[in-house]
């Protein structure tokens, strides 16, 4: 995925009117015996699990997950059900994924990555230069020999993982605590090994966001905080790429919230990269430090979402401190409710946002191209706008796909910019926030229905004034609409069939 700009958090009214729909139909085909349920939900409902509350704010909230456990089935309901982004646990390390030098071995993380794709849920790689967790073969390496190394990992990792993955976590904990540079192999090639990891990073696989991960790092006036600070600060002003930090926040192992986490976040934003809270746990789950953490990406636009350090207390790599959400029996705790009323109560549109909101101007609209059907064709990808299984289920969100003209990739743009399939359905934006699906829905005439095809290369929903938008260029990527922001991921064309 490319780089976002700072996220406008907008209005959200074209939500409920999905849900309500859902609702109905799902109600009207029970309607005996479920009368006297049909209670359609107040527009500002509280979402019920920690990924659509996090989604009411166009965030993710995330977990790590190991692949051992995607055999128990206590364990994938609740993450399957409250989460909607993931990472590896350890299945996308170097270690994992090149155990001999030149050999790849990807089946571990693919093993995650299909679980997560097949449900909707997105993903972070981690992670790619690191002096933990390296295989025997490159631990004893040094030296230029090593700097190849490194660069033969990113690129053979990053082509597997190509346009599949929402960020990599490029390099992590290159830094001392007293914000000087580890001492690692890695950092014995040369201090610019950094940003030479970014720049291969960028160069294998545009499409997906770039971060530098660390831990102790939430605390903005520690010299690490420090450190780190300074280098991010360098690399955007010589034009290296990076599009995020992410903050490990293990208040775990004596650590705990700093009262300027805020401060930091919004201090790395500040910089023009994203922030995101990606291994979060703490010692014995304190409510108010959750609660606090939470809190502080709410306020901060660019934090873009949150990523605890596993399930339950049971998954955890620190279980004797029980840092997570829910307990060793899948129940949630205390925490649990705090984290998920801060995203329920976060607003929708952050005070802090440095973005200018969606244009109330469209740019100039294209004629549509005359009569018949058309393929929607992304730029950045070369792949079409496609029904999955050419399912003509209300509700079934778009992919990009493979074109190969076929009815479910046939869209007609009308006289009434509706862009309609299989004659009667017509494409449907299931709300007007940012990451709001793009799917099918029997044509209604409503304005989350219209779509204008811009002469700027881009589509916009006429009720959000937002861009058609994917994540990453592979087959199965979802379709979404997102603040426009000039980039390729954007760029979409009707080409006449
Ligand atoms: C940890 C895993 O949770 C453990 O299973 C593994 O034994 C060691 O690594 N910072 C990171 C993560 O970036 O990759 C680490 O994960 C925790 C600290």
């Amino acid at each position: 995925m490319s780089a976002r700009p700072p996220a406008h958090r907008g209005e959200d009214q074209g939500r409920p009117t999905a849900l309500r729909r859902a609702l109905i139909i799902g109600a009207t085909s029970a309607l005996a015996v479920l009368t006297g349920m049909m209670v359609i939900p107040d527009a500002n409902a509280a979402a019920s699990t920690l990924g659509a509350a996090a989604a009411q704010s166009g965030r993710y909230f995330g977990t790590a997950i190991a692949g051992g456990r995607l055999g128990d089935s206590a364990y994938t309901t609740i993450a399957a059900r409250e989460f909607n982004m993931v990472t590896a646990e350890n299945e996308m390390k170097i270690d994992a994924t090149e155990p001999q030098r030149g050999q790849f071995t990807f089946s571990a993380g693919d093993n995650i990555y299909n679980w997560a794709t097949q449900r909707g849920i997105k993903m972070r790689g981690h992670t790619l230069a690191w002096h933990s967790q390296q295989p025997g073969w490159m631990q004893s390496l040094s030296g230029s020999t090593l700097r190849q190394a490194m660069i033969d990992h990113i690129n053979g990792v990053m082509a597997h993982y190509k346009g599949k993955l929402a960020a990599w976590d490029v390099v992590n904990e290159a830094f001392n605590e007293d914000g000087s540079r580890r001492q690692s192999n890695l950092q014995g090639t040369g201090n610019d090994w950094i940003e030479v990891a970014f720049r291969t990073a960028r160069n294998a696989d545009p499409s997906v966001k770039l971060c530098y991960n660390d831990y102790n790092i939430e605390n903005w006036s520690y010299a690490k905080t420090q450190g780190v600070y300074r280098m991010i600060q360098d690399f955007k002003s010589r034009g290296v790429p990076i599009d995020c930090v992410g903050l490990q926040t293990h208040f775990t192992g004596g650590s705990s919230l700093p009262s300027n986490f805020q401060t930091t976040l919004s201090s790395f934003a500040a910089l023009g990269v994203d922030v995101a809270l990606t291994e979060v746990d703490v010692t014995n789950a304190s409510t108010s430090q959750y609660a606090g953490l939470t809190q502080a990406c709410m306020n901060v636009a660019r934090c873009i979402g949150i990523t605890v350090w596993g399930v339950r207390d049971s998954d955890s790599w620190r279980s004797s401190e029980s840092p997570l959400l829910f307990d060793g029996g899948g129940n949630k705790k205390a925490a649990y409710t705090s984290v998920l009323n801060v995203l329920n109560s976060a607003n929708p549109n952050p005070s802090t946002t440095t973005s200018s909101p969606a244009p109330s101007t469209s740019p100039t609209t294209s004629p549509p191209p005359s009569g018949g059907p058309s393929k929607i064709v992304g730029s950045q990808s070369g792949r079409c706008i496609d029904v999955p299984n050419s399912s003509h289920n209300n509700g079934t969100r778009v992919q990009l796909y493979d074109c190969h003209g076929l009815t479910n990739q046939q869209w007609t743009y009308t006289a009434s910019k509706q862009l309609t399939v299989y004659g009667n359905m017509c494409l449907d934006a299931a709300g007007s926030g940012n990451s709001a699906a793009v799917q099918i829905y029997s044509c209604n005439g409503q304005t989350n229905q219209q779509w204008n095809v811009n002469s700027n290369g881009t589509i916009t929903g006429v009720q959000s004034g937002r861009c058609i938008d994917v994540w990453g260029t592979g087959n199965g990527q979802q379709v979404q609409i997102y603040d426009c922001n000039g980039q390729a991921n954007q760029q979409f064309r009707l080409v006449a069939l």
